[in-house]
């Protein structure tokens, strides 16, 4: 939630600074603004409610230039969206500018004693009460340079401070100059050439260096055009190290494609390839999957599994629950991770844990890997973001490799995330009961995957026919049974979040235990029903809508699926068939091109739904 960057180099920041907001927008777009030194030792700030286009027309009529600045994307926590509660925010002597993502907890208790000191305050933020404080701050130290006056001020701010954040701040006094600090909230160092860079996160500098360094809380930095120094916020050293950035610009980039959503929907047949490359097999009918850091002897050893996530990485973990007891017979849980935080489960000592997130920022998540990692279990990451928080505090795991996903709704991290999941399945399985010929079989419908998920992309102009004639719909019901009730899930949590109509997902034969209540000629079932052991029972819940005059749409396999269901069902959707434990990777196909089709044609911005953002980096 929100985004950050800051800039110092020889280039006119506010270009810079733009593009990378730009890049940032999924994190939050409920205002944005920018303020920017031009080594006249003022400040210069602009800032608006609304998309990053508010800013950039603000900023034609009005510009501002320099070489240092910083910037930031707002995803509202305290205090509407409005033009005052966008950041930056400056302290009160107006020469220092501050951006923050997260929140002070005790912002109110802080705001009372400034204001007490005559502090008066223009915003409902948390954010301008740090600002105050670090100028406070700044203004009470004797000694010192303007530099080393500002990082200790923000030493100092910090440490009366309760909560999450990730802040980049700079003062009139010292041009030239950012100092950031990162507690819960991500931010990455960018290093360039005579130009350096704070933002949070690499997607927004790869376009200008892919040199990075991924903070770690309680770390603060300082720096200049040519140097940065790394300490703790309280002053001790710290480590680092460089990371080379592992995707390339245009990779985060729309392409042809008119949003996001769809260019990352039609690369999962690449991204589910690159989640199985080099981690199967032949010899042993199984998956190799190094990162775990396990022995073979401790994957043996384990009794059950907890996998836990947010939104769509919990959909996915749903899924890892079906494909885990099935191949490997070993008990699993999914645990929504904001439950699991406070939950305190039973858990003991050969349970291990799997944490799910593409962005490995999720709060929650976080705090779930922490929690588990505190009572001194084994927490494993299935990660996109190389780099991130959850990646570097797990003990292991693996790395989706999809390569950046902007768009607000989770797409191909989903196939991912499952496939990997297959791949964990499998060599679980193949330590205890799956057999060489089942083993072998997997491995084969694996490698088919990427053909068949081309194939169901070439019916997307079919499916945005079907989403046309459902436009009016007041709602939208998603039933599926097994492997397929994860996905009936997922696909209703994109409709909604994507279109704004109410969806819900329902194990199908849930729907007698109310649900069909709500069935009617205007409310449109979507019965995700594959050729496998339960079509027969989904086929049964389908006539029963079909007896309330309920429009089915039926997501089903080709050839056999499809004869069956034809003559009964209002419009079909035909998948290959598979392996029925890797249905839900092609199955989700088609329901998220029918939430894509259906919300560009309601004319809702699908990248960036209302209310939502991307990076969950609060609680
Ligand atoms: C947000 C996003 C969802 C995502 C969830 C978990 O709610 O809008 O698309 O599934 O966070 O995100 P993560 O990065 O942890 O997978």
């Amino acid at each position: 939630m929100c985004g950050i960057i800051g800039y110092v180099g020889k280039a006119d920041a506010t270009p810079i600074l733009i593009d990378g907001l730009r890049r940032l927008e999924y994190r939050g777009y409920d205002s944005s603004g920018l303020a920017v030194m031009n080594g006249s030792r003022t400040v210069e700030m602009r800032k608006c409610r609304g998309r990053l286009a508010n800013l950039q027309k603000l900023v034609g009529e009005s510009p501002v230039a320099g070489n240092c600045g910083v910037s930031h994307t707002r995803w509202a926590t305290h205090g509407e969206p409005t033009d005052e509660n966008a950041h930056p925010h400056l302290d009160r002597s107006g020469k220092l500018a501050l951006v923050h993502n997260g929140v002070i907890e005790n912002y109110q208790k802080l705001r009372q004693g400034l204001e007490k000191e005559g502090h008066a305050f223009l915003s409902q933020t948390d954010s301008e009460v740090l600002a105050h404080l670090i100028g406070k701050c700044y203004d009470e130290q004797a000694e010192g340079t303007p530099e080393m006056r500002l990082v200790h001020a923000v030493r100092e701010a910090l440490g009366h401070v309760a909560g999450t954040y990730g802040i980049v701040a700079m003062h009139a006094d010292a041009p030239g100059f950012l100092v950031g600090a990162r507690l819960g909230s991500p931010l990455v160092v960018g290093l360039g050439k005579g130009e350096n860079f704070l933002a949070s996160d690499v997607g927004a500098i790869i376009a200008h260096t892919s040199d990075a360094i991924y903070l770690r809380d309680r770390d603060l930095v300082y720096l200049t055009d040519a140097d940065f120094k790394i300490e703790t916020v309280e002053g001790g050293s710290s480590k680092f190290e460089v990371s080379r950035v592992d995707f390339t610009p245009e990779q985060a980039e729309r392409g042809d494609y008119p949003h996001f959503m769809l260019k990352e929907i039609f690369e999962q047949p690449e991204t589910v390839a690159n989640a199985f490359r080099g981690r199967l097999s032949d010899d042993e009918a199984s998956a190799k999957l190094g990162g775990l850091n396990l022995t073979p002897r401790e994957l043996r050893d384990v009794e059950r599994i907890v996998l836990v996530g947010c939104g769509t990485a919990s959909h996915a973990a749903m899924v890892g629950e079906y494909l885990i007891e099935s191949l490997a017979r070993i008990p699993t849980e999914v645990e929504t991770a904001s439950e699991f935080r406070y939950r305190n489960p039973p858990l003991d000592k050969n349970t291990l844990i799997f944490v799910l997130s593409q962005s490995g920022e999720t709060i929650d998540t976080l705090a779930a890997l922490r929690e588990g990692q505190r009572k001194g279990h084994r927490v494993l990451g299935i990660v996109n973001s190389v780099g991130s928080t959850i990646a570097r505090e797990s003990d292991g795991g693996s790395y989706l490799h999809c390569g950046p996903e902007i768009g607000v709704a989770a797409t191909k991290s989903f196939t991912s995330q499952v496939t990997l999941l297959t791949l964990l399945a499998l060599l679980l399985g193949r330590m205890r009961h799956l057999s060489m010929a089942e083993g072998q079989e997997i491995l084969r419908e694996i490698r088919a995957l990427p053909e068949k998920i081309e194939r169901i992309l070439t019916q997307s102009e079919g499916i945005r026919r079907i989403a046309l004639k459902y436009l009016d719909a007041p709602g939208m019901l998603f039933l599926g049974r097994q492997f397929n009730y994860p996905t009936a899930l997922e696909g209703a949590l994109k409709m909604k979040e994507i279109s704004y109509i109410f969806a819900s997902g329902h194990a199908a034969a849930e729907l007698k235990h109310g649900i069909i209540a709500l069935v009617s000629e205007t409310l449109p079932s979507v019965f995700v029903a594959p050729r496998d052991s339960v079509f027969e029972k989904n086929v049964s819940n389908l006539e029963e809508v079909r007896a309330r005059k309920g429009p089915v749409i039926a997501v089903t396999t080709e050839g056999e699926g499809e004869a069956e269901l034809k003559s009964i069902v209002d419009d079909l959707i035909a998948i290959p068939s598979t392996h029925e434990c890797l249905s839900p990777i092609l199955s989700v196909i088609p329901l998220q091109l029918l939430s894509y089709h259906f919300a560009v044609a309601r004319g809702c911005d699908v990248d960036k739904p209302r209310n939502l953002a991307k990076s969950v980096t609060v609680e």
